[in-house]
């Protein structure tokens, strides 16, 4: 019994341990945002971009709205952009590896960075602990600066 109370006692340290970290980092991957609307596939064949690879984006309830219309983003939207490798497959490029998944959510507390919280994860769904102000929204502000933040358009969603 005493065994038992420790283990749980040690479960629970790890538990709180593991929310106050991510709440340090300040964020966690959204749970299901695999069932969100999903764009069609895109590709990067440039090895100097960022973004070479295959990538899909993920689109919330919440964000859809404004994603359609144009203008603002209401408090809570949010946006999943998962990375894959690129593979060859008879001549075919095809999606390899997942390598890296990003997130924006818009939240009003995260003022050095837009408003938007902009945080990375490596595949697994660990935090990948990048600065989210000079990796992510100094990019997104100078180009996206008159959409929200947002590069994404519906119109090339599908
Ligand atoms: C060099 C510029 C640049 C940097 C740096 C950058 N992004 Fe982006 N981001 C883009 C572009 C361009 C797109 C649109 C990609 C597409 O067409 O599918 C995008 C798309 C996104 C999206 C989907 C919503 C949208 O705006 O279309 C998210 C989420 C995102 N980025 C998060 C991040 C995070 C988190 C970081 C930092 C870890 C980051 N980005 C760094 C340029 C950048």
């Amino acid at each position: 019994m005493k065994r038992l109370m420790i283990g749980v006692v040690a479960l629970t340290a790890l538990v709180i341990g593991t929310a106050t970290l991510a709440l340090a980092a300040g964020a966690s991957l959204p749970k299901g945002y695999a069932r969100w609307e999903r764009s069609a596939q895109k590709m990067v064949t440039d090895k100097n971009s960022l973004f070479y690879g295959i990538h899909y984006t993920y689109v919330d309830k919440k964000a859809m709205p404004a994603f359609k219309k144009g203008g603002a983003y209401p408090e809570g939207s949010r946006f999943v952009v998962e990375f894959f490798s690129i593979k060859d497959k008879g001549g075919k490029p095809v999606a390899g590896k997942k390598n890296m998944i990003v997130l924006m959510k818009k939240d009003k507390r995260q003022k050095a960075t837009g408003g938007w919280l902009f945080a990375g994860f490596n595949a697994n769904g660990s935090p990948s602990g990048i600065d989210p102000v000079k990796n992510c929204y100094e990019c997104h502000l100078k180009e996206a600066g008159k959409t929200d933040l947002v590069f994404s358009k519906f119109s090339d969603f599908r």
